[in-house]
């Protein structure tokens, strides 16, 4: 390709959402670190969800939406969510998307502080790997969108204060630099920032880190939700036990066998899942919480007795393990999952960069407030990625460079750090993050993971490799946590604070741009 018109930054549900709206006016470039299958999309087990059922559905699921953000949902941004979903849902079922059927209906279930079943879901506990396949295969039919693997984005092309295009590393270690009329950063979430994740690999904050370097505005970084339930056994990874597993019966017990939920929520197991994490976590102080299903096994009125039928992924993990749902009791703990706050952006992906967009897990258009509603994330890839797409076609800049790409020499500044060194420091960061800017925090935590961090700042891995150029994003990303959080002297949603246990007078999001931090309603 000569020439790019677009680049997207990430390959999951928003980056494929916009490519293909991008390539109906001009050339694509799709960069993503690893194989294209690889992003958080195709992680997401329990489902999509969707109002599919008309005007009310979806007032419901907004309501549902505001409720679960604590205050801090931008009602513009999910009434958009909302409203549009059905319409690109259908047109991934146009594109082949199999969502699970039951006598030819799609099937519905339910996940935690949603009023209705409306959680679209395929192969059982697979829904966002068949989402991510049958977006690939659409995108691979489209000549005018290149896919670029194994190829980590280093820092984007800023030219008198617009965004025009990225540097890129390959995966043989060349450089390269994009020259684009747009960018759209849709690289997903941070997970790695902490040591206790339901993340892939990949999931290091790229696109945060990158757009903060270039000055663009990062918002609400103190927002990480926490799944509540990841399996937690030492040595083995932490795996997403899906919140489905409790929409479809499961119970949460203490070590004494008790469920606990009720004196945590009126909503019990699906309470909104901040609330569910925070109890988990209270009640692991006495020993292990476990996830109980066996009695929907056999109870006759329960819609997924076939637990190996409904939950096929999870119960192979588990077989691995020899435990399996129909029987045992599954031991479980929260763990970082998905961040709210990102990339400032609108509903178009509109940045604080001309030139620059953000659509997805990287941008943080408010919609999710405090805390996400489950399933609503695929939900979010795939509308505001359209929607960026379609601002960008709007608006598409000038190609500064003509030539579209150019290589340069790879150039690493001062001395290499080593691979082993790099892990040890990226081991202490996500040690430190997961310790004292975790699921709950203080004053006296926040800043022993404030000096943390400065010391880790004078012993940052140097060179140019993939793993360096991680270490540095994680660094920027824990650094925009940590200092948000501690601006934040309120608890809301995800963010909790023991110093701090109320609502602040009024909700703000918290803005951090070139080093400062503001708060703005
Ligand atoms: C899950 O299946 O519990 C995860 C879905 C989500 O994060 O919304």
């Amino acid at each position: 390709m000569d020439q790019v018109d677009f680049l997207v930054i990430g390959a999951g549900i928003a980056g494929l959402s916009a490519a293909i709206r991008l390539a109906q006016v001009g050339k694509v470039l799709v960069v993503t670190k690893e194989e294209l299958a690889e992003s958080n999309t195709a992680y997401a087990q329990g489902g999509i969800a969707v109002a599919m059922g008309g005007d009310e559905d979806v007032a419901l699921h907004l309501k549902d939406t505001v409720a679960a953000g604590d205050g801090l949902v931008n009602q513009k941004a999910a009434a958009v969510l909302v409203e549009q979903g059905p319409k690109r849902v259908e047109e991934l079922l146009a594109w082949g998307t199999g969502f699970d059927r039951e006598n030819g209906e799609l099937m519905r279930t339910r996940e935690g502080a949603h009023s209705r079943n409306r959680i679209l879901h395929a192969n059982g506990d697979a829904t966002g790997r068949e989402i991510a396949v049958s977006l690939l295969r659409h995108v691979r039919e489209i000549p005018a969108i290149e896919l670029m693997e194994w190829t980590t984005s280093v820092d984007l092309l800023v030219e008198d204060g617009r965004v025009v295009g990225a540097t890129l590393l390959d995966g043989e270690g060349g450089l390269r630099v994009v020259h684009a009329r747009a960018v759209l950063l849709a690289s997903g979430g941070a997970g790695q920032v902490y040591s206790d994740t339901t993340n892939p690999a990949v999931a290091t904050g790229d696109g945060i880190a990158m757009a903060y370097r270039a000055g663009a505005a990062i918002s609400d970084m103190e927002f990480y939700q926490f799944h509540p339930t990841a399996f937690a056994m030492k040595g083995a990874p932490r795996f997403l036990l899906s919140e489905a597993l409790r929409g479809e019966g499961a119970y949460l017990v203490n070590a004494r066998g008790e469920r606990f939920m009720e004196r945590y929520h009126p909503l019990l197991e699906l309470a909104p899942r901040d609330v569910v994490a925070r109890a988990i976590t209270m009640e692991s102080i006495d020993g292990p919480v476990h996830l109980d299903m066996r009695h929907v096994a056999t109870d006759p009125k329960a819609k997924a007795r076939d637990l190996k039928a409904r939950f096929p992924g999870i119960s192979a993990f588990l077989a691995k393990r020899q435990l399996e749902l129909e029987r045992d009791l599954i031991p479980v703990r929260p763990a970082a999952h998905y961040l709210m706050g990102g990339v400032k952006a609108d509903v178009q992906g509109h940045t604080s960069l001309p030139g620059l967009y953000a659509a997805g897990e990287v941008a943080c258009t408010g919609v999710h407030g405090a805390n996400r509603l489950a399933s609503n994330s695929l939900l979010e890839g795939l509308v505001f990625g359209a929607l960026a797409a379609e601002a960008m076609i709007e608006e598409q800049g000038i190609a500064t460079k003509e030539e579209g790409r150019e290589e340069v020499a790879a150039a690493p500044s001062g001395p290499v750090t080593g691979d082993a060194q790099t892990e040890k420091w990226i081991k202490e960061l996500r040690e430190l993050m997961w310790k004292d800017a975790g699921l709950l925090r203080d004053a006296a935590g926040l800043e022993r993971a404030k000096r943390g961090w400065l010391a880790l700042a004078r012993t940052i891995p140097h060179g140019l490799s993939r793993r360096v150029i991680e270490a540095r994003n994680l660094h920027v990303v824990a650094g925009l946590i940590i200092e948000s959080a501690m601006g934040r002297k309120e608890s809301r949603g995800a963010h909790f604070r023991n110093d701090f246990r109320e609502h602040g007078k009024v909700a703000k999001h918290s803005v951090m741009e070139r080093g400062k931090l503001t708060f703005m309603a």
